[in-house]
């Protein structure tokens, strides 16, 4: 029996972001195939229907016969626990994908290696350099032309602003792809296979020293010469690899491959799990110490809840990250937030009949804990008798805005609670109008799916149904008053601006474009506008 430090330091906790496109399922899909977790890939079907409202990884799931919660896919490999935290993309994309991110302790940014850094990145790595957590870069696509790697590099260091460090290097591009330079063992790994698309195998190694003549015929003559004169650019470089500014995010291991055939993506996964953290302490916000993630007393935080759309099961699933010690199923445990004890129970109402209930899991870990209200975004559970909180969730900038209102005025009551309810769970964020009351009510969203899952939600749930009227804002921002008190009427803002309340009074102002944001910033001194709102 693995003790609870071995079990937690085997583990690795992360999330794969990306912009939809840039190949985050095919690369999910290919480290299941090393990891032996599935036996064969094969494109994950169902994708090219645009209307599909549910994660990939439940394609994935259904294609592959393969267990994977809506949350979290564990596999081993060569004694490590993988847990990949799924971060919804495509229409899904909703605030659940950032505060996802919350509870992974390394990202792995995939960049699709034509088209470089995209907007969806941008907004999941700033999550990410917000917590400061590793970050490794996959540049796939190398089997299509792409643009030129150093471009590639620096387009991620001036727009992402970390630093970057090649661990592998691509030898050609589109269809003369051969391989990747290994930069640590100085070896081509040239891969055999045909690069056939979505080859169905592992993709065989061979290693050659660079200069060897041998390679003129394994990689080819020209790409030999690109490549040597590129090492010897890259050495030139006085960027050295350096672990420590690896682990607090502030340069990131950047690897070349193609997910689709296989090339690169097995070195990528030894180096990940080489490099990236186990578990690490997360700190308690009462007394501002570290709580170990080896500390054997259980404590956890939930960073997401999910609905039970069923409507003969008002329960839900609330996640917990589990940041300490061993949960076992049924123990008891403190709700730090309700200020009681609670039995853990783990939810598998949402999940399907064969799949199993988690009995124990340790720091790292994600269990799905079975909620009848009353837990929120950001709740801390530790073991009885002691009393630890961890910082909560920040509140997401949404990007799309609608006025709603109730179809039947006499439904008044319903509405508003149903309003207030959702926004409590997470799934919304409501505002209303500076100075008025809830009848001008603003929802904010980060995906637009959202509106659609709020109006059946209200329909189904609240039986009240509403009307959506679009708003031109695309862009908000929480005013800052740690400084002292900001008066709102008094702020010189374009006509296009609104102020806003949410719902704990915090101060907001949304605006149509960067240029009102700025406008708003330059004509107010003082004034300091942040991304990210209160913590829950
Ligand atoms: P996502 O989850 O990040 O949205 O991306 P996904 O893996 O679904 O990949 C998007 C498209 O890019 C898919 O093609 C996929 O086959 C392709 N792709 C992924 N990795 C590579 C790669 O390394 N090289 C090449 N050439 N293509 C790659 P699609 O035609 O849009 O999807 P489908 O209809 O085949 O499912």
């Amino acid at each position: 029996m693995p003790s609870l430090e071995e079990e937690i330091s085997s583990r690795r906790t992360f999330a794969i972001i990306s912009h939809p496109d840039a190949g985050k399922t095919t690369l999910t899909e290919k480290l299941l195939l090393y990891t032996g977790t599935i036996q064969s890939a094969g494109s994950v079907k169902g994708k090219a229907s645009a209307k599909h409202a549910v994660s990939d990884w439940m394609d994935i799931e259904k294609a592959r016969g393969i267990s994977v919660t809506s949350s979290v896919l564990q596999f081993t490999y060569e004694g490590h626990c993988v847990n990949i935290l799924d971060t919804p993309g495509h229409q899904d994309f909703s605030e659940d994908t950032y505060r996802t991110l919350m509870a992974a302790d390394s990202a792995v940014m995939v960049i699709d290696g034509a088209k470089g850094v995209e907007a969806q990145t941008v907004k999941l790595f700033k999550v990410c350099a917000l917590r400061g957590i590793p970050i490794f870069t996959f540049v796939n696509k190398l089997d299509h032309e792409t643009r030129d790697p150093f471009d590639l590099m620096e387009e991620i260091e001036n727009v992402l602003g970390i630093g970057t460090y090649p661990m592998n290097w691509p030898i050609g591009n589109g269809r003369t792809f051969r391989g990747v330079f290994d930069r640590a063992s100085r070896h081509v790994l040239a891969f055999e296979g045909d690069g056939r698309a979505n080859a169905t195998k592992r993709v065989a190694e061979v290693e050659a020293e660079l200069g060897d003549a041998a390679l003129d015929e394994l990689i080819g003559e020209e790409n030999h010469r690109t490549l040597m004169d590129d090492i010897e650019l890259l050495d030139g470089a006085d960027h050295e690899f350096d672990l420590e500014a690896v682990r607090t995010g502030k340069l990131t291991p950047v690897f070349f491959g193609s997910a689709l055939t296989n090339f690169g993506v097995e070195p990528f996964l030894r180096d990940f799990l080489r490099l990236s953290p186990a578990p690490g302490p997360h700190t308690d916000s009462l007394t501002g110490d570290p709580v170990e993630a080896t500390d054997p007393d259980f404590s956890g935080f939930v960073f997401k809840i999910q609905a039970n759309m069923d409507k003969n099961h008002r329960d839900r699933i609330a996640f917990l990250r589990i940041c300490s010690g061993k949960f076992v199923r049924g123990m008891d445990a403190f709700h730090v937030q309700g200020d009681r004890k609670i039995k853990l129970a783990t939810g598998t109402a949402m999940m399907a009949d064969d799949r199993a209930t988690v009995d124990e899991a340790c720091a790292g870990d994600i269990v799905g804990l079975f909620d009848p209200g009353i837990f929120s975004i950001g709740d801390t559970l530790c073991k009885v008798g002691r009393r630890v909180q961890f910082a909560g969730i920040p509140t997401f900038a949404p990007e799309h805005f609608a006025r709603i209102e109730q179809v039947d005025t006499l439904k008044r009551k319903q509405f508003v609670k149903g309003m207030e309810e959702l926004a409590q769970e997470g799934a919304i964020q409501i505002f209303r109008e500076y100075g008025a009351g809830m009848e001008r009510v603003i929802v904010g969203v980060v995906g637009t799916l959202q509106f659609e899952v709020l109006e059946q939600r209200l329909k189904s749930e609240y039986h009240v149904e509403v009307y959506r009227s679009p708003l031109p804002y695309n862009l908000i921002r929480w005013i800052d008053e740690k400084d002292g008190e900001v008066d709102m009427r008094s702020l010189n803002l374009t006509r296009e601006t609104l102020r806003v309340e949410d719902m704990r009074g915090g101060k907001l102002l949304l605006f149509t474009s960067p240029w009102n944001l700025n406008w708003a910033e330059e004509h107010n001194d003082g004034l300091h506008l942040s991304e990210f709102g209160n913590v829950t």
